[in-house]
């Protein structure tokens, strides 16, 4: 069957012919590569129409409210799966068998502790800088420590990088919170489980035993589960951008981490503790809706909205009933930042501006809740994204270096400055 095209007419030029080209699913893409021998470039600032690569690690279909990894929907995993199994999904493709999943588990838990050096790059911070400025600095600095997985034309340099930075990040993570309290750091126990072990290192001392309670455990390993990828967000964009020059792994997932710090992507979960701080009391929530849908404020009712779903974010429906399940187990429903967030939720959802907008709370209004609850402190919270999604960057990245075709990614622009002019010399300048 001949091949579809989309013929492009142009004033003053030849028609090009577009050609169409079809995924597994959502919409058609056209290949637009026959622009650029015509001297022409398309626009489309903040990429809304724009597919940057091929993909087959996750999809979106964000009228539908879909997500799916490697095909299977984010619901199911979040209830049937653990964060490590999806780990291996995401990263080669399927579901491992019991005894993938073990020696995959085996090979991480020999990577979770950190190189005595890096750990004294932590007392060169202050002690209350913010953690993700601490993590940009570490994981960067993670490419100095492994010369033996810098090789990114080699596979099995790649997936050592990919067990590195997955086993490290909650270890490394964990040291920027015990560092701001003046705690000792806590080494990671390899018999725990992925988000038992991140708790353990974040909250045990020394001089008490503590066992991480369980109902909070698997709210984290959701949490996990439900931030581990998301498509080609701008932290994953990043990530792609930093790798097709060639860098290393560890210096291309510093490059997400500093994407993800931003407030409009995984900033959110802490923007929106600081927002119900801010809102202090149910009574004024209305004060601050009025805020939100006034064209000449610039303040948005944090934790919703998103670029891709129009409908609802699936995660926020299964963090929703998380987050219900850790205030009933910790019994803060009368928390007077909690009352506000249910109260936010309650008339954001009914307010017609927001309903005719399509803004349903997103995964992070949730998540912040649920972190708060948990105990971990807000300027944690991106943290916590940040490893999650670590495995969704690393799986892009492979996915972008292993493929044949794969070059630098430059893009053009729209030059809207001077004309060519000649320079002036100083004393002529008026
Ligand atoms: N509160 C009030 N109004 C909003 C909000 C909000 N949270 N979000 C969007 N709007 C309005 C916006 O003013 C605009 O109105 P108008 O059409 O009258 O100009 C309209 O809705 C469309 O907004 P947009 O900025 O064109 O939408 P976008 O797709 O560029 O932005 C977003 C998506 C997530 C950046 C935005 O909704 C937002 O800033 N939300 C708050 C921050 C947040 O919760 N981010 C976390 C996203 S989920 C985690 C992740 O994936 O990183």
């Amino acid at each position: 069957m001949d091949k579809e095209v989309a013929k492009l007419t142009l004033p003053g030029k030849e028609s090009l012919d577009l050609p169409i080209i079809k995924g597994t699913m959502g919409p058609d893409v056209l290949d637009i590569g026959a622009l650029s021998k015509a001297d022409l470039f398309t626009f489309d600032p903040g990429f809304r129409s724009t597919a940057s690569c091929e993909s087959k690690i996750t999809f979106i279909d964000g009228n539908k409210g879909l997500l799916l990894h490697r095909g299977y929907p984010i619901e199911q995993l979040a209830e049937k799966s653990d964060f490590l199994e999806v780990c291996y999904l995401l990263l080669f493709g399927e579901l491992p068998t019991q005894t993938q999943k073990d020696k995959f588990i085996s090979k991480l838990k020999n990577h979770t502790m950190i190189h005595e050096q890096l750990i004294k790059f932590y007392s060169g911070f202050r002690r209350d800088a913010h953690p993700m400025a601490i993590m940009c600095g570490v994981v960067g600095a993670l490419s100095a420590f492994y010369h033996d997985s810098l090789d990114i034309h080699n596979e099995e340099h790649r997936e050592t990088a990919a067990l590195r930075l997955i086993a490290k990040m909650p270890t490394l993570a964990a040291m920027c919170y015990k560092y701001s309290i003046g705690h000792p750091f806590v080494s990671p126990l390899n018999k725990m489980s992925f988000a038992e072990n991140f708790l353990h290192m974040m909250f045990s001392v020394p001089s008490e035993e503590s066992v991480p309670n369980p109902i909070l455990v698997k709210a984290m390993d959701r949490i996990f589960i439900l931030h581990a990828d998301h498509e080609q967000n701008a932290s994953t964009s990043t990530v792609r951008l930093a790798g097709s020059s060639g860098a290393n792994p560890f210096a291309c997932i510093a490059a997400g981490i500093a994407a993800l710090w931003g407030p409009a992507h995984g900033g959110a979960n802490e923007a929106v503790l600081a927002m119900l701080s801010e809102i202090q009391t149910v009574s004024n929530i209305p004060k601050f809706i009025d805020k939100a849908k006034d064209k000449n404020d610039p303040f948005r009712l944090m934790g919703f909205g998103h670029r891709v779903y129009k409908n609802f974010d699936p995660r926020a429906t299964v963090m929703r009933k998380t987050c219900y399940e850790v205030l009933d187990a910790l019994g803060l429903h009368d928390d007077p930042l909690f009352a506000i967030a249910l109260k936010l939720e309650e008339i954001a959802l009914k307010d017609p501006y927001f309903i005719e907008k399509k803004l349903y709370p997103n995964v992070d209004f949730y998540s912040g809740i649920i972190l708060r609850a948990i105990g971990i402190p807000t300027n944690m919270f991106t943290v916590i994204f940040a490893m999650a999604r670590t495995v969704g960057w690393i799986a892009h990245w492979n996915e972008m270096i292993s493929s044949p075709d794969q070059s630098i990614n430059r893009p053009r622009q729209l030059y809207t400055g001077p004309v060519m002019r000649d320079f002036i010399d100083v004393s002529k300048r008026g």
